[in-house]
């Protein structure tokens, strides 16, 4: 039997894992919409994506994660320093990448728990693209995780984020308010420990002790081993989350890069004097 983490992150890394994006151009139903994007988060590093409604935020984060729909037409993503664009979500996942979304989507029939435990199953398996064979699409053994350990786990992460014991027995986002679906999207990154989070507006519809128990779990995954992107339009959870580095997206590109005070210059002066006014009402 494995024990060791090594056996559960294949090729033990000695470096921080990086997210490189280059020059990336990705398009949906034809239209492009990602023109041109350059971003490196390196594990330990919080960054915050801001920009103005459909600036491409979201296809970003969609476009990291692999999701099927979006065509990558130009420029790579690399993860651990390997092009991760080949992958599948499925496998992205494994090598430690994770997507908060914007509006989760329900599951009915399967509970929070069995989601998440399946989740942290396939997370422990592993992905390493050196290793398996893309051709074959060979992916490591399949894990089982006992009973008693997956109840330590979820018991000690409910705890930190304060999420009652009957919310891990309910079907996956059905009927729950948004302010529940973003825990559970929390709660899930907290099983999975992923070295790269992507939270996209896990902040928006919650109220206010909901926020800081939110960014409060947050703050307590992240370390050196976690890197954060972090999509908002609000500098509020900002002030619980303190990025590093500032981005902001306009039109498929990142056109400026700033510390955490410009969070604070945004909120006050909003955007218009960064893209001009008729591109402002534009989006
Ligand atoms: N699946 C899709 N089908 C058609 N258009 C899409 C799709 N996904 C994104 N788009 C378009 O791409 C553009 C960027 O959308 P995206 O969701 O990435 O913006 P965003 O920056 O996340 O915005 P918001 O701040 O409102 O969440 C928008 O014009 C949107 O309509
Ligand atoms: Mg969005």
């Amino acid at each position: 039997m494995e024990t060791t983490s090594a056996a559960a992150t294949p090729g033990v890394e000695t470096k921080p894992a990086q997210l490189v994006i280059r020059d990336l151009h990705a398009s949906v139903e034809g239209k492009e919409i990602l023109r041109g994007v350059d971003l490196t988060v390196t594990q330990g590093e919080t960054h915050a994506l801001m920009g103005p409604n459909g600036s491409g935020k979201s296809t970003l984060a969609n476009v990291i994660m692999g999701h099927p729909k979006y065509v990558v037409t130009k420029g790579e993503v690399l993860f651990k320093g390997h092009n991760i664009l080949e992958l599948s979500a499925d496998k992205r996942a494994r090598m430690g990448i994770f997507l908060a979304f914007q509006y989760p989507s329900a599951v009915p029939g399967v509970t929070v728990a069995n989601f998440l435990r399946r989740a942290v199953e396939a997370k422990r398996e592993g992905y390493d693209p050196a290793a398996n064979n893309e051709a074959t699409g060979q992916v490591s053994k399949r894990k089982g995780m006992p009973p008693s350990e997956f109840r330590k786990l979820i018991n000690e992460k409910m705890k930190i984020l304060k999420v009652d014991q009957s919310f891990i027995n309910r079907y996956l986002n059905e009927g729950f308010s948004g302010g529940e679906k973003k825990r559970a999207e929390i709660l899930q990154m907290a099983m999975l420990e992923p070295s790269m989070a992507i939270l996209d507006e896990t902040d928006s519809g919650l109220d206010i002790d909901a926020l800081r128990v939110v960014s409060e779990g947050v703050n307590a995954l992240r370390g050196p081993r976690m890197g954060v992107l972090i999509i908002t339009h609000y500098q509020r959870i900002l002030n619980y989350i303190t990025p590093d580095v500032v981005h902001v997206m306009h039109k498929g590109r990142i056109i400026k890069t700033g510390g955490s005070d410009f969070a604070l210059e945004l909120e006050k002066k909003g955007y218009e004097w960064l893209i001009g006014p008729e591109a402002a009402e534009e989006e």
